[in-house]
Parts: structure tokens; sequence; C-alpha cells
């Protein structure tokens, strides 16, 4: 049923919680499952004279995100290849599922927004209406 499972983290506990179910999925149908983690654009730390301290705290904070990740699939036996993107989450998970052929995604259903009382956030609401694929949505 699927081959090529996405999977995508901001490192946020629904994310984690959306892992296990990736990685089960993965084990049980023998699937590759493609990793993406989104870094935020530059722009949005905003301008700042410590622009290179800030571009490598950014770099930091996504590959400390793949890197708890990858920790938890690593005695897994799954095959993992990493994305890593930038730019708008939703478009770019959108984009490489559409691109990588991929035939589920499994994302969280909130993240690491602070906004609370919807059952959805922001990028999980874009990619479960327009993902090429099914969606599963793990709270
Ligand atoms: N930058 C990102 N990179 C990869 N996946 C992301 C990113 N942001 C969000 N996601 C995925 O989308 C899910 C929902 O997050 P989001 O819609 O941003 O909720 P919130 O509005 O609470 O932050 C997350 O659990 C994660 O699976
Ligand atoms: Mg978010």
């Amino acid at each position: 049923m699927y081959k090529r499972i996405l999977y995508a983290t901001d490192g946020s506990q629904p994310a984690r919680n959306a892992l296990a179910h990736a990685r089960d999925l993965a084990q049980k149908y023998g699937a590759e499952l493609i990793l993406v983690h989104v870094f935020r654009h530059i722009e949005e730390f905003g301008k700042s004279p410590y622009f290179s301290e800030i571009e490598e705290e950014r770099k930091r904070a996504g590959e400390t995100v793949i890197g708890q990740a990858m920790a938890e699939l690593r005695d897994s036996g799954v095959t993992v290849h990493i994305e890593p993107c930038e730019g708008q989450p939703a478009e770019a998970i959108i984009n490489v599922a559409a691109v990588r052929n991929c035939d589920l995604i499994v994302i969280g259903s909130r993240g690491l927004g602070t906004f609370q009382g919807l059952l959805l956030g922001g990028v999980s609401d874009r990619v479960a209406r327009h993902a090429p694929c099914p969606v599963l949505v793990v709270r």
C-alpha cells in the first residue's frame, strides 16, 4: 500500500507522536521514510546586527529537530532519507510529497504554534487540504 512515506516534523510533541505512526507504517509496509524539516527563513528572525549568530542558531535548531527524529528511527530498520527544506512549511511539504511521489504524509495535528483552541494548525490544515496523497494527522 505504502512505498514512500513523508514524515514532517517541527520537533513539537504532536509531531513526535506522529513519528511512532510513520515508523510503524514504514516497518509494516517496508516503505522508505522521507524525513522533512522545513527550516525557517532567515528573514523571519528580523533584521539584526547579529546575523551570523542568528543564522547559526537557526541551523542548530533545525539540525536538533532532525537529529531527534533520526535517533528514534535508528534501530527501526527503516530506510530514511532526510529532506531539509526552507521557506513555507506547508508548501515545502506538499512539494516534496509531489516531487518524490510519496503515497502518504504523516504529520502532527498541531505544532510549536502558541495559538490554542484550534484542532489543526496552519501547516496541518494546508497540507490536509492540498496534499497530492493521503494525509495522516496525529494528535
Ligand atoms: N517547519 C516545519 N517543518 C516540518 N514539519 C512541520 C513544520 N511546521 C509544522 N510541521 C508539521 O505540521 C504539524 C502541525 O503544525 P502546525 O500546523 O504548524 O501547528 P501550529 O499552528 O500549532 O504550529 C506539526 O506537528 C508537524 O508535523
Ligand atoms: Mg507551526
